[in-house]
């Protein structure tokens, strides 16, 4: 029947290996492969996962956690040694009453019945488990690790927004913009009167026990040329699988993206030129990167979230044990939009794998700092 295995580590230098389950003890990552040298300290940690705990807001699920990291291992005097990183947060505030009593009727639009099927009924149910929105709590910490070190040693920055919640779409902001007011909004929109009618249009959805969804884009700054690797190694592949590691994430792109339809050669390609005795590209269509590898462009990609699957409304299912149909409503609490905590996991990711691709080029040394005494 299969092997019982799960896909939890990510990586090939920098690695990660995710554990925790949303109503089990804790959640939380281990990294393996982080250059010795970085200077860490929880606080780099925690300010990332502040931007994603529960709680925030109402626009995001009441769950209370405070979500404070654990640094155990890997770290030693305030910088790291080149051992493997593990970090977690312990669960509080989990209530897993609602999961006993419709432990057999499996929510629409979640993961219920495919992992039950896949695990045989064995998997922790609660809250999810492995499949919770919680899980990305371990990938936020990993994110930081990772955003730390292609900061200090590339001074490559990776920031995210909300482009698009409910159909409201966020119009053209520069970097600046996003630097400013992204933290500023419920949202985390980069345009604040945007912000305000997406706030609105996530409001009018959970008021009517429903929900929806939206676009996080994302953009790596500073990223040198040469990083990635043809042929089943790209960039591209290897950010898009680690993107879709975040529950409901159902498309990525990559600069113009879908938008590629649509255009001739001659409004795609990004020309190059000399600046500064240096090439560059005019353009930046392709989102930074060519053949699977970075260009010098920054790195663009959108993300699609679709509409948080537990809902209040009643929603049509199978009663497993009976095997009738029956109807569910979702109670508990859920996130009536995902986006606004999504913009600090997507950053993770991409960090992530950047992270672990310019390790791979050689870009970041092993050893960050030689001690000498
Ligand atoms: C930060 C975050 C929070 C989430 N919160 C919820 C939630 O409150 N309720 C829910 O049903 N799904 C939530 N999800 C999404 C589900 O975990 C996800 O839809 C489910 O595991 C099925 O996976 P799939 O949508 O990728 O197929 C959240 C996802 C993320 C990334």
């Amino acid at each position: 029947m299969g092997g019982s295995r799960m896909g939890n580590s990510l990586g090939r230098i920098f690695r990660m290996t995710s554990f925790g389950e949303s109503h089990g003890r804790c959640v939380g990552v281990v990294v393996d492969g982080c250059p010795a040298g970085l200077s860490l300290t929880p606080v780099d940690i925690q300010g990332e996962l502040d931007r994603r705990k529960p709680g925030q807001s109402h626009v995001t699920t009441a769950r209370a956690e405070s979500d404070e990291v654990e640094l155990l291992s890997g770290v030693f005097n305030g910088y790291t040694t080149g051992a493997p990183v593990c970090m977690l947060v312990w669960n509080r505030d989990t209530d897993s009453s609602e999961y006993e009593e419709r432990r057999w009727t499996p929510r629409p639009g979640h993961a219920d019945w495919t992992a039950h099927v896949r695990y045989g009924g064995f998997n922790d149910y609660r809250g999810g488990g492995r499949f919770s929105g919680r899980i990305t709590a371990g990938y936020v910490m990993a994110g930081a690790l990772a955003k730390k070190l292609l900061k200090d040693t590339l001074d490559v920055e990776v920031l995210a927004h909300a482009k698009e919640i409910g159909g409201v779409r966020a119009p053209e902001t520069s970097i600046d913009e996003i630097r400013s007011n992204t933290e500023s909004n419920l949202v985390r929109c980069a345009d604040p009167e945007a912000a305000e009618r997406m706030a609105d249009v996530i409001r009018a959805a959970a008021a009517e026990g429903d929900s929806v969804g939206g676009v996080v884009e994302c953009i790596a700054l500073n990223c040198p040329p040469g990083v990635g690797d043809p042929v089943f190694d790209t960039l591209e592949g290897d950010l898009t699988k680690a993107l879709f590691a975040i529950p409901a994430v159902k498309a990525v792109e990559f600069g113009l993206g879908r938008g590629f339809s649509y255009v001739r050669g001659s409004e795609s390609n990004d020309a190059y030129t000399v600046e500064d005795g240096r090439l560059t590209l005019e353009t930046n269509r392709a989102g930074g990167i060519h053949g699977g590898i970075t260009n010098g462009m920054p790195v663009t990609c959108t993300v699609t979230f679709k509409p948080t699957p537990s809902i209040g409304k009643p929603q049509k299912t199978v009663d497993l044990k009976t095997m009738e149909e029956t109807t569910i409503e979702t109670k508990g609490r859920h996130d009536p939009c995902i986006v606004p905590r999504a913009v600090p996991v997507v950053e993770a990711m991409v960090s992530v794998v950047l992270a672990d691709h310019a390790l791979m080029a050689g870009l970041i040394p092993r050893v960050l700092e030689e001690i000498v005494e």
